[in-house]
């Protein structure tokens, strides 16, 4: 379990197509009537229409925001703010455009509505960069926080695609760094994943077209959660990283984010591995680093250091500049391990190596084969075709298959089908193994109430058991433990079932069935009962011991490859028919069995496993017994017919 705090950032976030258009309706809610509009110059379009809804409430107008947000530009928007007698800033456009409405904010205290027209993320929260002289500062505190944000995707479609994939990915790494960040919590977790998995399907359909708004929905949206995990967690070497390259080359921001993503991400991913597992989950690929790298070089993004003008020679600085503070990673962060980052980083080369994992054509792929399906009349047939197809790909695609994997599976289903015979079900034994069986044993037949549980068939049942009569011994005289068996079946209310078909049957004390014994003549330890006017049958048989699973074919080899030992807990098998009622197979468990706790079919259940006690001495039919006997007492309930 984790400890953890969690501050959430009371911001008010109108999302949509259109909304920038009620942003007078915003200034109002928050009592506010004199606004300053903030722009920067690349934003002329967006500002003048936001200008229009503003209306009567526009009373001033700057449009010099720049870059890292001077505190000479602050002092200007000031002036021009005290000058007109503000009491809100509205401001549309990028970070640099957001950090000046901060800046204006925390040295005033005006309320802010921010209108977002990047992905920078910033916009939601409490954090201020500024710079005087060319120092860089950093401050957090509630004024700076927005008090409304405002996204209109329409805002969004004149973002250029170059623009809009760097600051997408810049997005992203703000929500990779929240899910390893020693902050992260249950809420970041879940903002995090969701921006990645927006992002990773929001930006081909955005870079395909610029106008599309359902795109471009989903990364506005991501932007928003990225922010919002920035806004609560601390980050960690990619931003580090990306602070010194920034700082000391003035490398362009978000260019140097989209290159550096994926090196970052492969630094960390061994001291990461459940991150990137789950990061690599959502973007639907086998590896999160090589994932990130694939997408932007699809997209045409850049993805070397050395497109931007940084070399080899830059390095020995740079890793001297990343690594002069210690902060919290993952994975430990060193000069020599920082520099074969940026070496990498520098070169362009693919995370982890090999060709980009294509995940457009898988997905091409499959599509094909879903709709392929569309004639099928049952509907249900479709339903569990389109979905074993798609469960399949996606098995193969995020585990990489190889097809010499694939081929070995081929193998051993050829061979576990060869090895089926009259008196052997491999298959069976397979979905046994697996868990199958008793899953699809709990869907059919745990949801009636008050019925005994049911347990798997097993591959050791014979149709037309020998008819025996109540009191006879179905061990024969056979070695074992005898035990003395009185069962009843009843109604779920208690009420006796006379004349119920009662099968039973077992192994020895070997761990044998009569089938499995060619020499033997006939049936052993199997029958057939009927119960008596009182719903009872009761019987001597031999205390049932663990028996391996027949484990010489294919089945055995899964089982000797994972590390699974064959046996089955100890058991007796009971089929029970009664007219009117639901057929019950199941088994029950000696309390003191072996295996009861690693049965190899996964069948033993909790309402199944009975106290067989030891006896010594006079029986309840007056057999004689040389020492110990075992007594099984048992009902089952068996439903009426639905
Ligand atoms: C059995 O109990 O007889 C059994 C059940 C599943 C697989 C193998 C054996
Ligand atoms: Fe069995």
């Amino acid at each position: 379990m984790k400890t953890f705090t969690y501050n959430a950032q009371p911001s008010r976030v109108v999302f949509g197509s259109g909304t920038s258009r009620t942003v007078a309706d915003e200034v109002l809610r928050l009592g506010r009537s004199r606004v300053l509009l903030l722009t920067g110059h690349d934003v002329a379009e967006p500002a003048t229409e936001v200008a229009r809804a503003l209306g009567d409430l526009l009373v001033a107008r700057f449009d010099g925001a720049a870059m890292h947000t001077p505190t000479q530009v602050t002092e200007e928007a000031l002036a021009s703010a005290r000058a007109h007698d503000v009491d809100c800033v509205v401001s549309v456009g990028g970070g640099s455009t957001t950090g000046l409405s901060k800046a204006l904010a925390v040295r005033a205290g005006y309320d802010q509505v921010i209108i977002p027209t990047t992905y920078a993320g910033s916009e939601v929260t409490p954090v201020l960069g500024e710079t005087e002289n060319g120092v860089k500062t950093t401050r957090s505190s509630a004024d700076i926080l927005p008090e409304t944000v405002v996204y209109d995707v329409d805002l969004t479609v004149g973002l250029p695609p170059a623009i809009t994939l760097t600051s997408a990915i810049n997005a992203m790494a703000h929500a990779v760094e929240a899910l390893y960040a020693p902050e992260a919590n249950p809420v970041t977790d879940q903002l995090a994943l969701e921006a990645i998995r927006g992002i990773t399907q929001g930006l081909p359909k955005v870079m395909a077209d610029p106008s599309d708004l359902d795109g471009r929905g989903e990364l506005l949206q991501a932007a928003w959660l990225s922010g919002s995990c920035l806004a609560a967690v601390g980050m960690g070497v990619h931003h580090k990283l990306c602070h010194a390259l920034g700082g000391g080359f003035d490398l362009p921001h978000s260019q140097m984010h989209t290159v550096i993503l994926p090196y970052a991400m492969a630094y960390n991913a061994p001291a990461a591995q459940d991150v990137m597992r789950r990061i690599a989950q959502v973007m639907r690929v086998p590896d999160a680093a090589a994932g990130v790298h694939d997408l932007v070089a699809s997209l045409g993004g850049p993805t070397s250091l050395a497109e931007l003008g940084f070399t080899v020679d830059d390095i020995p600085k740079a890793a001297a500049l990343a690594t002069a503070r210690p902060y919290p990673n993952p994975r430990s962060v060193t000069v020599d391990g920082i520099s074969a980052l940026l070496a990498d980083a520098v070169a362009g080369s693919r995370p982890g190596g090999g060709n980009a994992f294509p995940r457009a054509e898988l997905d091409r792929m499959s599509r094909a084969v879903v709709a392929s399906f569309a004639g099928t009349e049952d509907p249900r047939l479709h339903t569990l075709m389109t979905d074993l197809v798609r469960r399949a790909h996606d098995f193969v695609t995020s585990n990489d298959l190889t097809t010499a994997e694939w081929e070995f599976a081929i193998d051993f289903l050829t061979r576990t089908g060869q090895v089926c015979s009259d008196v052997r079900q491999e298959f069976i034994l397979l979905s046994d193994t697996l868990g199958i069986s008793t899953m699809v044993d709990i869907l059919t037949n745990s949801r009636v109430r008050e019925q005994t549980p049911s347990a798997v068939l097993g591959p050791f049942y014979v149709e037309g058991p020998p008819a025996v009569r109540s009191g006879a011994d179905l061990a024969e005289g056979l070695p074992g433990v005898p035990m003395w068996v009185d069962v009843a079946v009843t109604n779920p209310d208690g009420t006796p079932l006379p004349d119920a078909i009662v099968d039973v049957w077992q192994s020895n004390e070997d761990g044998f069935y009569d089938v499995q014994l060619p020499d033997l003549d006939g049936p052993v330890l199997r029958g057939q009962f009927r119960t008596d006017a009182d719903g009872r049958l009761r019987f001597w048989t031999i205390l049932p011991c663990e028996y391996p699973i027949p484990d010489d074919g294919p089945v055995g080899q899964m089982l000797d490859g994972v590390g699974r030992h064959p046996f089955r807990a100890p058991h007796v098998h009971f089929m029970i028919s009664a007219s009117g009622h639901r057929r019950l197979i199941t088994q029950l468990f000696p309390s003191d069995g072996a295996y009861l706790t690693s049965d190899s079919v996964f069948g033993v259940k909790h309402n199944l496993i009975v106290d067989m006690p030891e006896h010594r001495g006079p029986t309840p039919d007056g057999r004689v017994v040389d020492g110990a006997w075992r007594r099984l007492d048992f009902t089952f309930r068996i439903a009426p017919d639905a």
